[in-house]
């Protein structure tokens, strides 16, 4: 079995790390963002590929990575796995279907609560040691999770009609639409920014860019919001208007 996640502020990533130690320990997690990645994972015929949900939606890069390397999942077993903040309805079947669309055999889904990655939205923050609960809490449901897979009887969440019609109605047939094209959305505080260059080296769309001391954003936005995470002066927003407060993974482990 090997691990592929997409991860804009490390919980995906750590959940993929997570499911794939506890199942054995041959088993690795890979980044879409890593050249090597393809070669690693060509030969397997078993996937759990992680990823953070988008308004119940997939990510833009992790669908253009699917339908780019189609031929990948041809006849491949696939357990999906679905961080959230909150709620995704089907953040598994979501991605289940464009596998299955690519021809792959979806076995399963496990969904995570886990620390919100929008940085700029009050009403979605939680105090610190909310968030290391969750986050305990999701490494305890990956635990049982793996151990139901390799009973046989792989955990089923966010696949099938019931999970579809949430997802649908609780916030696709809204806020679906945001993540259909790659955005444009991002905003530089110029005031705020010194300039560092520290979003342009970790966007993985290379989004930004470092022009007259001042990072310029384009319209390759795939909406991680690893970078305002990051900043050090707090100085990029997407969909609110200022900083609440930072996140990342390495804070809640
Ligand atoms: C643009 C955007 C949309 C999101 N939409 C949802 C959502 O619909 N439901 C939800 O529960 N969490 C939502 N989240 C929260 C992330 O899915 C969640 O924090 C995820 O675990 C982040 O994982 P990562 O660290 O691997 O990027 C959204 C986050 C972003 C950045
Ligand atoms: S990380 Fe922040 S301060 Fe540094 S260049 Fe980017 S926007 Fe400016
Ligand atoms: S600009 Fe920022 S939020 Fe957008 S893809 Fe790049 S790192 Fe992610």
């Amino acid at each position: 079995m090997v691990g592929i996640y997409f991860s804009g502020t490390g919980n995906s990533k750590c959940a993929a790390e997570l499911f794939c130690k506890e199942y054995d320990n041959e088993s690795s997690a890979y980044s879409i963002e890593k050249k090597e990645t393809l070669a690693a994972v060509t030969d397997a015929d078993f996937f759990i590929i992680a990823y953070p949900v988008q308004f119940s939606t997939v990510p833009k890069i992790l669908r253009d990575y699917i339908t780019d390397h189609k031929e990948l999942w041809v006849g491949k077993k696939v357990f999906i796995i679905a961080t959230m903040g909150l709620f995704s309805g089907d953040g598994s079947g979501s991605l289940g279907r464009l596998l299955q669309s690519c021809g792959a055999n979806v076995i399963g889904g496990l969904h995570l609560k886990m620390p919100d990655s929008i940085a700029d939205e009050k009403a979605l923050k939680r105090p610190l040691e909310k968030n290391k609960e969750l986050v305990k809490q999701a490494e305890q449901k990956i635990k049982e999770s793996v151990k139901r897979l390799k009973a046989g009887n792989p955990t089923q969440e966010g696949i099938g009609v019931l999970y579809r019609l949430a997802g649908f109605f609780g916030q696709r047939a809204y806020f679906g639409h945001k993540t259909r094209a790659y955005s444009s959305k991002l905003k530089v505080d110029a005031d705020k920014c010194i300039g560092c260059g520290l979003c342009e080296k970790l966007c993985p769309m290379k989004n930004i860019s470092i022009k007259d001391q001042k990072a310029v954003s384009s319209d390759r936005c795939t909406m991680c919001y690893r970078c305002i995470n990051k900043c050090p002066r707090q100085a990029l927003t997407l969909l609110g208007k200022r900083v609440v407060e930072q996140c990342g993974i390495e804070k809640y482990i």
